[in-house]
């Protein structure tokens, strides 16, 4: 039966204390709603519904590129109020799965489980916890079969010592799903349309309720406070740093690495501690990557060497560069294959050659710089005139003197050697050297000013 997944988010999330829709807090640098929305596309759903509430057009704004029916639920009246709302956008013959906006780290395999529970049947997600309280119980007969579910305050004394509770995770197929929300009602405690009230009705009428339960109970964990926010980014760093051990990566501790995004790494490369990686970050074989690195949007081959305190940002890195400590790699910057990118290094837009080094204290903004070149300490391509950038080319084999500016738009020739201390203004000629600085003079016995006494 074809997938349709409505997501609940319309809760107010009072406990995070803030004025960001709860739903758009982040995780791993990801929205709470967008792990879930991703979840529901990694199941392959035919149709996703969003049931959003409070904060509603920020939701959306922020959520835009989501392939999506957006559902208003302008009263909360409780999650089966919200559950009817959702089934108005949903094609009634599917199988109908219903998650939470603020339940972030369900795995693909544990809501295949619950999905595979036959068509007639109800399929619910429970979890046994020491600490059950707040949560609904799930209430059996002695053959063991689902008889209602009761929320803990309107529950007995007997009921709030059962362990095994629900996480609000279900699936039905559509039709049934109607047909039992339709008949509940808001007569309880919180006056609230309850949607575990359908448990109860549903076994009076003979359907079957199926149980299945999370690989990990952090699956079902919502979150309510910014406490709990905390304690999942945690759990899910923990996961993601696992997976890559477990595929041949280094980490020397795995609880200081934090990865917010997409990666792709290979086996045997090195991570040190407090590495950001996040978007999309390749790294290939080999390569090692030194303590407190911020890197994203990058592709990293084999063999590269990254020093400790260097920040990449949407670059390319080829075989056998190296590059740090305290260097900043700026977007559409790429260093080829064994250059050397040192300390207190500022590169942006340009490309440095393969084997060329750029050691120490320098910034390279809108350059092409060929191969074997060396540029000295303290270097700066003036790129910017306070209205335009303009380029700077450095051709093969050039060696820059410390300490010198090259104001673009220029043109450094082939071989050309260029003197400490130059400003460099004019295109320089191929294998020539070039000085600007003025000549050094002597004044003899010279006496520096002394303070005045008074
Ligand atoms: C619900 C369950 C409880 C379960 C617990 C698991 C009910 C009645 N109770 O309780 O059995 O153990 O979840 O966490 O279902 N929401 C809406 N619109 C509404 C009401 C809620 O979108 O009108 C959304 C909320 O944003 C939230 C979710 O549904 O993400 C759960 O609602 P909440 O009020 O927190 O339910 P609980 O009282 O925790
Ligand atoms: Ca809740």
């Amino acid at each position: 039966m074809a997938l349709s997944v409505v997501i609940l988010a319309a809760g107010k999330g009072t406990r995070m204390k803030s004025s960001v829709p709860k739903v758009l807090h982040k995780l791993a640098g990801k929205p709470l709603l967008e792990h879930v929305y991703d979840t529901a596309k990694g199941l392959s759903a035919d149709e996703i519904v969003i049931v959003y509430g409070h904060g509603g057009e920020q939701v959306k704004n922020s959520c835009k590129h989501f392939d999506a029916t957006w559902v208003e639920q302008e009263q909360q009246l409780g999650t089966g109020h919200a559950v009817q709302h959702g089934l108005e956008k949903v094609n009634k013959e599917n199988t109908v799965l219903v998650l939470y906006g603020d339940v972030p780290l369900t795995e693909k395999n544990s809501l295949q489980k619950l999905l595979e529970i036959p068509a007639n049947n109800i399929g619910l997600m429970t979890v046994n916890l020491q600490q059950p309280y707040g949560y609904g119980r799930i209430v059996r007969d002695s053959q063991g079969q689902v008889l209602e579910i009761v929320e803990e305050k309107d529950a007995s004394e007997d009921e709030r010592a059962i362990h095994e509770v629900n996480t609000g995770i279900m699936a039905a197929c559509g039709s049934i799903l109607e047909e039992l929300i339709a008949q509940i009602d808001s007569n309880n405690s919180q006056g609230e349309y309850y949607l575990t009230d359908i448990f109860g009705l549903a076994a009076n009428k003979g359907i079957k309720i199926e149980t299945c339960q999370p690989a990990d109970s952090s699956e079902v964990e919502g979150i309510n406070d910014r406490i709990q926010l905390a304690k999942l980014e945690r759990i899910f760093q923990r996961n993601c740093a696992n997976k890559l051990m477990e595929s041949g990566v280094t980490l020397i501790d795995p609880n200081r690495i934090d990865i917010r995004g997409n990666v792709e790494i290979a086996e045997d490369v090195v991570i040190d501690v407090n590495v950001v990686l996040s978007g999309t970050v390749k790294i290939e074989k080999g390569t090692s990557i030194g303590p407190n690195c911020c890197i994203s949007n990058t592709n990293i081959a084999k063999n590269v060497t990254i020093n400790a305190n260097t920040v990449i940002d949407d670059a390319t890195i080829d075989e056998n560069v190296e590059i740090g400590p305290f260097a900043r790699i700026r977007p559409e910057t790429h260093l080829q294959q064994g250059c050397k990118v040192g300390n207190f290094v500022e590169i942006k837009k340009s490309n440095i050659g393969v084997g060329s080094k750029v050691n120490h204290l320098t910034y390279i903004g809108d350059t092409e710089m060929g191969t074997g070149v060396n540029i000295g300490a303290g270097t700066i391509t003036c790129n910017y005139d306070g209205a335009n950038k303009h380029k700077t080319i450095i051709e093969d084999d050039v060696f820059i003197g410390s300490n010198s500016q090259l104001v673009a738009p220029v043109v450094i020739s082939r071989n050309t050697t260029v003197a400490a201390g130059a400003t460099i203004t004019k295109d320089t000629e191929e294998d020539s050297l070039v000085i600007s600085r003025a000549p050094q003079k002597t004044i003899k016995n010279w006496k520096r000013p002394k303070k005045s006494k008074h």
